[in-house]
């Protein structure tokens, strides 16, 4: 018997730091008649890279593989992904983007060239998946393209050639190849990325040497499509830092203030990973404490002052906010895990992920005026992923659901929230309790979510809403067992959105919001 209280005393002393100790009261105020940015759908963009078991295997397995598939296209995946409305997807890199030749990836797949991936790992790539592979994809969990282009080892030639092959609509050399590849029609390529991270993997350029090279392939690298030519232009986005030095940025926007009618971008894209601790990453993706916990969200929340960094050099160049702030990799980074192939950058995702998600959407919401877009990093198997796979089983990771939550923000209006986040600490750091954005939909409901970074402790919460009706509200809460709650193959609701009960008072609401957690609450007029 005493063995046995010893036991349970140290068990409960282990899980204290999770059980909820006190609920705080948080009071929210949000008048609807208030109005922002649009907050643009293209903000929950992903990333798809060739890398690891990102495209093959994670998207592609083949006309005839096992796996139920579409035209080689997984099928468990595609119907996950439609249900998140992605609206616009990267590919093929990353760095992978600046070796690839796309004359490799097109044409019949048997007679396809095998390659070596040098960026990630040095396998064998049979270029199975390729442009119309990639296009297949986007049209079938309807989406829209973001083809980045190679600056490092390509030239201009092959990526003027590699958009008139996927838009041409006059009968091209080019087209008239892709009509005999099976797709008469004309790809709209939504938005085109002059190059990745060309001061690293892209080729180790200067930011003048960048720039001069990226007028050129502005200027002749041209999107043919005629239902794109006046409207539904595609949008040509510079790379911008990955690191928070604002002098890439400052020589992109300095130039684009003086271009001429020959070349112009629409976007500069940033990159900023969550990496708690730094160079090489160290930071366990499961089995973490909850030390780990805070000190990842801490990490997550330098967002918001890298983006105002840029903004501020934006804003000298371009005080009406014509380009666009592109963060097109974003995410947490983590240790591989064990066993994995190191270059493949597997991890797991867990309900540290969801708020960190979480975190991050809000951070673009706020910064809607000028961040525009952004992609994850990355959709399946790789980094922070929506969706694991193993041969034909598929698990949705803690974000997936972050992502799916957030759906009805996509194209709605940002409205202020005013509320005091009070603090959380845990061991050596101390981070806002609460987070909370609102937005109005298209079709006039108020959206309002509310992210509890505290481990331990829910919290009630209050909120005004003001310049509405507010007749009734539905709310959902993703939140784990612990700090590193996962779902895996063999459980995989571990981590699953919940409905949870909302109390509606003359126009006030009242909820509590679990621990760790993230909270969407519909409110209808
Ligand atoms: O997302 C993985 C890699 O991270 C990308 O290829 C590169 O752009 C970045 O460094």
């Amino acid at each position: 018997m005493k063995f046995l209280s010893v036991l349970g005393l140290s068990f409960l002393c282990a899980m204290l730091p999770l059980q909820a100790q006190t609920s705080e009261s948080v009071h929210l105020s949000v008048d609807a008649a208030r109005s922002g940015a649009t907050i643009s759908r293209n903000i929950f963009g992903q990333f798809a890279e060739n890398l690891g078991h990102g495209l093959y295997e994670g998207i592609w397995v083949g006309p005839d593989s096992s796996i139920p598939n579409t035209r080689g296209i997984r099928n468990d995946v595609v119907a996950a992904l439609r249900e998140l409305k992605v609206p616009n997807v990267r590919w093929p890199g990353g760095c992978f983007a600046d070796q690839y030749h796309w004359r490799n990836g097109v044409g019949p797949r048997e007679k396809r060239p095998a390659t070596v991936n040098s960026a990630w790992g040095d396998v064998i790539d049979t270029n199975a998946f390729g442009t119309d592979e990639f296009m297949d994809f986007i049209q079938q969990i309807g989406s829209t393209p973001y083809v980045s282009i190679n600056l490092g080892s390509g030239t201009v030639e092959e990526a003027a050639q590699w958009v008139e092959y996927m838009t041409a609509g006059a009968p091209t050399a080019l087209a008239k190849e892709r009509a005999a590849n099976g797709h008469p029609d004309p790809y709209k390529v939504g938005f085109l990325g002059l190059g990745n991270e060309s001061w690293d993997c892209g080729g180790a350029m200067t930011p003048d040497y960048y720039v001069s090279l990226m007028k050129v392939y502005s200027r002749f690298v041209v999107n043919m499509n005629p239902a794109q030519r006046s409207k539904d232009q595609m949008l040509k986005i510079a790379v911008g830092p990955g690191t928070p030095n604002t002098a890439w940025t400052e020589a992109v926007m300095q130039a684009w203030k003086r271009h001429t009618w020959s070349w112009d971008i629409n976007g500069v894209s940033v990159h900023w990973y969550t990496t708690p601790g730094g160079w090489p990453v160290s930071m366990p993706s499961s089995n973490f404490s909850v030390d780990d916990y805070a000190k990842t969200l801490k990490t997550t929340l330098f967002m918001d002052e890298f983006l105002r960094e840029q903004e501020a050099v934006m804003n000298k160049y371009d005080p009406d906010k014509k380009v666009a702030l592109v963060v097109d990799e974003w995410g947490g980074w983590y240790k591989p895990l064990t066993g994995s192939n190191p270059a493949f950058l597997v991890q797991q995702n867990s309900i540290r992920d969801a708020i960190m998600a979480s975190l991050n959407l809000n951070i673009f919401a706020r910064h809607a005026d000028r961040v525009r877009m952004a992609n994850i990093a990355q959709m399946i198997n790789v980094l922070q992923a929506m969706i694991l796979t193993d041969k034909e089983k598929m698990v949705l990771t803690p974000t997936y659901y972050v992502f799916k939550m957030y759906v009805p923000f996509q194209d709605s209006t940002f409205v202020p929230v005013t509320f005091d986040a009070g603090t959380y600490t845990q061991g050596s750091v101390t981070l806002p309790r609460i987070d909370s954005i609102a937005a109005k939909t298209t079709d006039g409901k108020l959206m309002l979510e509310i992210t509890n970074l505290d481990a331990a402790n829910p919290a009630t919460v209050s909120v005004d809403v003001a310049g509405m009706a507010a007749k009734s509200a539905r709310a959902q809460t993703l939140t784990g067992a612990a700090v590193d709650s996962v779902n895996t193959f063999a459980s995989p609701d571990s981590v699953v959105p919940e409905p949870v009960g909302v109390k509606m008072e003359a126009g006030k609401l009242s909820l509590t919001v679990a621990p760790r957690s993230v909270t969407v609450i519909a409110i209808e007029p």
